[in-house]
Order: C-alpha cells, then structure tokens, then sequence
C-alpha cells in the first residue's frame, strides 16, 4: 500500500518511464547512483565527456524530491545568503551566489542544446516581507546579494494580490516543470553505451580500483568512479547522518482564474509561504508551498495542507486545489551543501547531496562539480562544497542535530505505547501499540485491515513516528520514510521494515 496524498502536479500529468531493471553483473566507467536532478544532471555531463554510464534508480527516473519540488531556478533563495554569510563570510556567500547564477545558466543551455519542451521560463524571483518583523531580514538578504554580485534591487512592487512592506528582486531567473525537464536529460542519458535503469535499488558499494556498486539481491555494477546522489547519502561513512538533517515541506497545486503571479516568491521568514504559476493549456496553477519541519516529527499533520489551501483561497480566486504533497530535502548543519569526495579518503567514491531545498540550482552545480573532478578539470567551486571541508565538524549545529537525534532515539524508546491491541486503533489511523515487551506500529485502512510493522528503522535503529499527513511511517533521526507496509519511500534506509502481526 503507497503512501497517502496525490501524486505531485508535475508526476500526475507525466507518461509513465519504462527503463529496465538491472539484470547481469556489468561493467561501466561510471555509476551514478539516483534519478533525481542530481544524479542524471551529473550522468549526462559525464556521458558528454565521453564516459559509458550506468543511471541506477530505485524507483522510477524523477520519482523522489526532484518530482515534488517547486522547481524555481534562482539564485536568490529566500535568506540563504545572510545564513551562509553567517558561517562563512562574505566569500562564501559570494561564492555560493556565483555558483548559483552559473547553474541556472546551465539550466538554460541544457534546455536549449537537448531541446527539453519543459515549460521553461525566464521570471524574475523575490524574497518578501510574510510581516513587518521581516523587512530587516529582507534589507539585509539584498546588501548582501548585491555584495555577492547579484544584481538585486529592493522594491515594494511585488506580483502579489496583496501589499508587502519590503521585497527584494532578482530579475532573470527561472522556472520549469521538473519532471519534464529531468525525464527528458534521462533520455539523452540513455544509448551509445551508457544506461538508464530502473526498479534498481543499491544496496551498497566497495570503494576500490575499480568500484564495485551491489544492488539489492540481484547484481553488481563494477566502476571506476561511482556518485552517491540518493538526496540522503545512502552509504553511512563519511558520516553525513551525523552533519544533515532531513526536513519536509508541502505543497498544494490551485486552479485559478486569473494571471495568478508572473513571479516566483518567498517570504523571508515563518510561516514560509512560497508561491509560482504553472501554466498548463486553458489552466493557471498557482503552487503555494510552506509549513515545514523536521522529518519524523509529529507536526506531519493534515493540518499543514489546511493552512496552506486557507492562504490560496485568502488571496486568490481559486476554482479547486486538487493537488496536495509533501516532500523533503537535507539540511547539512553548515548550510553548504556536500558535493566531492565520500570521504577524506575517497579518491573515486563522490556524493552530492544537501541541497536545502533549492536543489535545482545545487544539483545543477553540483554535476557541474563532480564531472571536472571525474575528467580532471580545475572547478571553481570544488573546495567551497568539498563534503569533507572544516567547517562541517566545528559548526553549533551539528552539537543542535545530535541532541535531537539522541533525544529521539533514547526518548522514544521510553515513551509508552498508545494502545494496547491492534483492535483499538481506529480505520483510517495508526497507532504505536503494545506486543509482548516491545511495541509496533499499527495502521488501519479505510477497509477495515490492520498493517503492522516493526517501529525500528532499517538504517539506524531509531524508532518511526506515523505521519498522519501522509500516511507514512517516518524516522525523526535521519528521515527514511516508509510506507504503513513496511516499504522504504525516502532513504538512508534501504531496507524494508519487518512486517508484524497485528492482532
Ligand atoms: C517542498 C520542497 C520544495 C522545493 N522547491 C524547490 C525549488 O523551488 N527550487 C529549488 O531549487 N529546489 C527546491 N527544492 C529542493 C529540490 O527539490 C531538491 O533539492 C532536489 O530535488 C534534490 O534532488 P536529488 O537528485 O538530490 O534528490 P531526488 O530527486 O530525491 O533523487 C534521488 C533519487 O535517488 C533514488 N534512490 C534513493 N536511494 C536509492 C538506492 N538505494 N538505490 C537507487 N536509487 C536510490 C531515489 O529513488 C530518488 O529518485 C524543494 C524541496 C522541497 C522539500
Ligand atoms: S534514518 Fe537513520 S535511524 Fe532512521
């Protein structure tokens, strides 16, 4: 049984993929590991440089973070330069400014030069004032851009049906629909030597000379360089659970009538409230986006998609809101995201990963980053986002992410069940439920059928929290997702959870 909620605006309207399983050992240049706009982004510039490569996906090409996303292209990202300038001064915010103009000029030239039709558009992007107490945010996000060579201007003059006290603008950036545009890389991926599969799920990889990437029960890619772009790395060394956090936001895609916006917004604060238009034939989508919180919390409630649909209908003239989802991106403790070498130790072994959702342009760079690396160029950015950089260690942060993960995996254990048999759980709900000395998680279906599983996690050990938004078992340590039997649906975890009786 799938997780609840709809299929995102983008995955709905899109025809089915059809690569092939992985059947026989092989043998490649490169495996990159992961469909989203990470890894086939970096698989289609490896392939440009002559390398034969192997595009493994667990699922479908496009299914995970990259097929839910808002898809905005922009190098002004709510206040990520004033967080970044924080930890890294002027020269890292500067640098991540530079890289992010660059990767959506990327963008730009890779729709061109493969002729994607994915609905892409130059739109200008703004960072609002949500409330008065955000304009000092707002100022202070538009000195610094303009520092970082952003060419921004401050402006109360927003595409927005209501007023806002202070914005910043960048014009020049873009939008697109994500699914198309990732799909349609894939297919350039796929032929002359290189190969998209899919229903390929990886169970781990030997860093060698060459590499040797073993999928789950079934066979062995063998490599010379292997990339890790899973959104949470897969493989645990490096010890990236222990410097990123996975954090979920959601979505709703509203019918309206009217222009909706001509631009992309975000406020610069909470409650995050970020909007864009989709235009589809006759139909206007206006996507709003926001509430978010840490994976595995207990706010993943049916309430965030209410707060979200009041805003809509607030502010603008909706016909239906009949798309709502969620999805979730990592959060690395230093506010840079990881793209280089696993390992101080890695020499052939990569990772691109921590893209804070704005991973259209970080992913983007982060291809750009790791094809030199694999052919040898210099780039500009390697030691900026080198995975293994100093700060990612020293930062308060990471002390901040393993209070909370130690809470949940001591605190959890100890909190008591919520119910004493699976026949007290109601159709429709879960609850966390006594069996022997232990406890499960017991979900109900609309049929009236109990799904029990092991609460354990597959990756680590901690114990899952049901996410009543969604419908989903979800672990507060690292994020792995998994549906009520037992699936995984977002990693580190790769494994299934035990199934369990449910009396
Ligand atoms: C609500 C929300 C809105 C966002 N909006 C924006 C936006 O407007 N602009 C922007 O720039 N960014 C945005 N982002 C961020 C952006 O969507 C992500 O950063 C980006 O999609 C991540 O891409 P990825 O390739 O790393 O991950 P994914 O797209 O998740 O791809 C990883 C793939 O790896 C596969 N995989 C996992 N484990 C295995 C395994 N063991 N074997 C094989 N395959 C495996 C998964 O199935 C998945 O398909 C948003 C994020 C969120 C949460
Ligand atoms: S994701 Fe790491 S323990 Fe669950």
């Amino acid at each position: 049984m799938a997780a609840a909620g709809t299929d995102s605006l983008w995955l709905a309207g899109a025809p089915p993929t059809a690569y092939p399983a992985l059947e026989d050992d092989c043998e490649f240049d490169v495996a990159v590991i992961g469909g989203g706009i990470a890894g086939v982004s970096a698989a289609l510039l490896l392939k440009r440089d002559g390398a034969r490569v192997a595009l493994l996906e667990r699922g479908v090409i496009c299914g995970g973070a990259t097929g839910f996303t808002t898809a905005k292209v922009s190098a002004l990202q709510e206040t990520k330069l004033s967080e970044i300038d924080d930890l890294h001064g002027a020269d890292g915010a500067a640098a991540y400014a530079a890289a992010s103009l660059a990767a959506v000029a990327r963008i730009d030239e890779l729709v061109r030069e493969e002729g994607l039709d994915c609905g892409w558009e130059r739109v200008a992007a703004y960072t609002y004032a949500g409330d008065e107490e955000q304009v000092d945010a707002v100022v202070h996000e538009a000195h610094l851009a303009l520092a970082a060579g952003l060419d921004v201007q401050l402006t109360t003059a927003v595409p927005l049906p209501f007023a806002v006290a202070q914005a910043v603008c960048l014009p020049g950036q873009g939008q697109l629909d994500p699914v198309r545009y990732v799909r349609g890389l894939a297919a350039a991926v796929d032929g002359d030597g290189s190969r998209v599969f899919e229903s390929t799920a990886v169970a781990t990889v030997e860093e060698g000379s060459p590499c040797r990437v073993r999928t789950h029960g079934g066979p062995t890619v063998t490599a010379r360089d292997v990339i890790v772009a899973t959104n949470y790395p897969l493989l645990d060394r490096g010890l990236f659970f222990a410097r990123m956090e996975a954090a979920r936001s959601y979505l709703v895609a509203a019918r309206v009538r009217g222009p909706a916006t001509d631009g992309m917004l975000i406020t610069a604060g909470r409650p995050s409230r970020s909007l864009r238009a989709h235009r589809d034939g006759a139909d206007t989508w206006l996507l709003v986006g926001g509430e978010g919180h840490l994976t595995g919390s207990d706010e993943a409630q049916p309430a965030r998609f209410a707060a979200l649909e009041r805003f809509v209908r607030e502010h603008f003239d909706v016909i239906d809101i009949p798309y709502r989802w969620s999805t979730q991106d990592g959060m690395p403790t230093d506010k840079l995201p990881y793209i280089g070498p696993y390992t101080l130790a890695s020499s052939h072994l990569f990772v691109a990963a921590g893209f804070q959702k704005w991973g259209m342009t970080s992913a983007t760079l982060a291809a750009g980053v790791l094809a030199d690396r694999i052919a040898g160029r210099d780039n500009p950015y390697a030691a900026v986002f080198d995975p293994n950089r100093a700060t990612v260690r020293s930062a308060p942060a990471v002390a901040k992410a393993q209070l909370w993960v130690a809470r949940h995996f001591v605190g959890d254990r100890l909190s008591p069940a919520q119910a004493g048999s699976a026949a007290d759980v109601p159709a429709g709900e879960a609850r966390v439920v006594r069996s022997g000395l232990g406890k499960i998680g017991v979900y109900r279906d609309e049929d009236g059928i109990a799904h029990g599983v092991s609460l354990r996690c597959t990756h680590l050990g901690c114990l899952l929290h049901f996410n009543a938004a969604e419908r989903s078992w979800d672990c507060p340590c690292h994020g792995s997702r998994f549906d009520v039997d037992g699936s995984v649906l977002a990693g580190p975890a790769s494994a299934a959870l035990e199934r369990r009786e449910a009396h």
